[in-house]
């Protein structure tokens, strides 16, 4: 059975204060146990911070990108190897924001899902249409493009140890969470792809919806067959709404 990921995704958020509280609240309120594993990605200076609060805890840590050359003349960049030695789990890849604002292509992203495998981490491949091409029917092409990109790299088997998140531009920070039916649709057609490739892997991978997410819709988007958990953006930053998503796991 697929364990449940809600994975907080932070964005350019947070100070030190903010960190402390709100890895204290969540580690006062989330209940350990359950078919529901918390992870937090902050910003890179507050890794270290989250670290030594979360290291003897079941909630783990990855960050929002990585840089997918080892070391080097590379300014104002990060490694894969940086983010191990603060103990991180997970890193996001493709996130919407690093394609659109900052150019990533379907290579790029393929790049840094690579070098984040060969590091051993965890890889969550963001995959997902903007409205325009919604409503021009290619949700399915786009994001088939997308996950070709990095299956053609690493193929399936990179996928055993990797997390995919399904975030329709559209719905990213702009309260029109795509309905259940919407989302299950796409995590279905995401499921058979990799059904197609290998089943053992597709029965095993971790599909996350993304894109305004909380506490009121988190147990309707969750209860679908191929939805197996959130990345939450605006409603990770607060204690009681990142628990409350945590909490509409049944
Ligand atoms: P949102 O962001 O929950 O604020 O829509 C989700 C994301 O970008 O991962």
């Amino acid at each position: 059975m697929r364990r449940i990921l809600v994975a907080g995704n932070w964005k350019m958020h947070g100070t030190q204060a903010m960190v402390k509280s709100l890895l204290e609240g969540l580690l006062a309120g989330s209940q350990p146990g359950g078919n529901v594993d918390l992870a937090v990605f902050p910003p890179f200076p507050y890794l270290a911070q989250t670290q030594a609060l979360l290291q003897q805890s079941p909630i783990a840590w990855g960050a929002q990108n990585l840089n997918p050359v080892a070391q080097g003349a590379h300014t104002g960049e990060v490694s894969a190897s940086m983010l191990l030695d603060f103990g991180c789990r997970y890193v996001l890849a493709g996130h919407s924001e690093r394609r659109t604002l900052y150019g990533e292509s379907d290579a790029d992203v393929a790049d840094r899902f690579e070098a984040a495998l060969a590091a051993g981490l965890e890889p969550i491949l963001c995959v997902g249409e903007t409205l325009e091409e919604r409503e021009n029917d290619e949700t399915e092409a786009v994001v088939d493009r997308q996950l070709t990109a990095v299956l053609d790299r690493c193929g399936v088997s990179g996928f055993q140890k990797a997390v995919v998140a399904y975030e329709p531009v559209w719905a990213i920070g702009t309260g029109m969470t795509a309905s259940p039916e919407q989302a299950q649709a796409v995590h279905a057609f995401i499921r058979n792809k990799f059904d197609s490739l290998d089943d053992i892997i597709a029965g095993q991978l971790r599909i996350l919806y993304g894109g305004s997410v909380n506490g009121s819709n988190a147990a309707d988007l969750f209860a679908r067959e191929d939805i197996d958990g959130g990345l939450v953006g605006g409603a990770s930053l607060k204690v009681e709404d990142f628990l409350a998503i945590r909490n509409a796991v049944a």
